[in-house]
């Protein structure tokens, strides 16, 4: 499966066109299944500026037209927020198919997932084990470790199942074969006072970068 991002730096419609070229002859194919927007700003802007809500609904509708071509199988959005999502759903003629955004048990994105359920918009959780960092929080908190014990599996297992069972896809980055398996494994269920206790972690602490200063 070929999935590429436009860089802030691509945002409007014709450096969308072009970056979409240029990912396809960089991937050597004639399609991408899912081509997301990876950022709602446009590079050299201040976060105020209003003319990225402009570049980023230009670069939407170039996304639009190159999935009606066929050259894109699905388009999508990543790190972008209730006002970013409503502005585009103002205008646009499709909807995103996905948003990847940052999602944990630390940082659950609640009210920005209600508002894509009921858009019908996918989210996809991205640094669910907490990014790559020597220790990770997320991998040592005791209630992580403690419902870990109970069912017999990894914390890495525990934060990814937590993920699915909100409805959530993954993707989470190991270059451990090991952990690669260990995060494919995920053939057990979380009960509800798990999912409970592990809803309870919220802190609002996240570990990327913060979209929601972008106008
Ligand atoms: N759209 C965006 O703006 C955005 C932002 C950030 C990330 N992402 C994407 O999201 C993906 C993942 O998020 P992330 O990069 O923040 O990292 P992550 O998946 O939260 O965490 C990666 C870290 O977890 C470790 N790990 C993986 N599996 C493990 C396991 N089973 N047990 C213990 N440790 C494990 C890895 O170490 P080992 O290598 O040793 O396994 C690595 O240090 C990336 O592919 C990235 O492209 C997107």
């Amino acid at each position: 499966m070929e999935v590429s991002w436009l860089a802030p730096r691509s945002q409007g419609y014709e450096r969308c066109q072009a970056a979409v070229a240029a990912s396809l002859k960089a991937l050597q194919t004639d399609y991408i299944d899912l081509y997301l927007i990876h950022w709602p700003g446009a590079s050299g802007l201040e976060p105020d500026d209003p003319r990225h809500a402009q570049l980023r609904a230009d670069s939407w509708r170039a996304l639009e037209q190159l999935l009606a071509e066929g050259t894109l199988r699905a388009i999508g959005v990543s790190n972008y927020g209730v006002p970013h999502l409503q502005q585009l759903l103002d205008t646009c003629q499709t909807a995103p198919h996905v948003n990847q955004v940052e999602v944990h048990p630390y940082f659950q994105q609640k009210e920005l997932r209600e508002f894509c359920e009921r858009h019908k918009i996918h989210v996809q959780a991205y640094s669910s084990l907490g990014t790559t960092v020597e220790v990770s929080p997320l991998l040592v908190d005791p209630v992580v470790q403690q419902v870990a014990r109970e069912v017999g599996r990894t914390p890495a297992q525990v934060l990814l199942k937590w993920a699915l069972q909100h409805s959530l896809s993954v993707i989470p980055k190991s270059t451990n074969p090991q952990h690669m398996r260990e995060n494919m494994e995920l053939d057990f269920s979380l009960n509800d006072q798990q999912m409970a206790l592990l809803d309870g972690l919220e802190r609002n602490t996240k570990f990327a970068w913060d979209s929601r200063v972008v106008a």
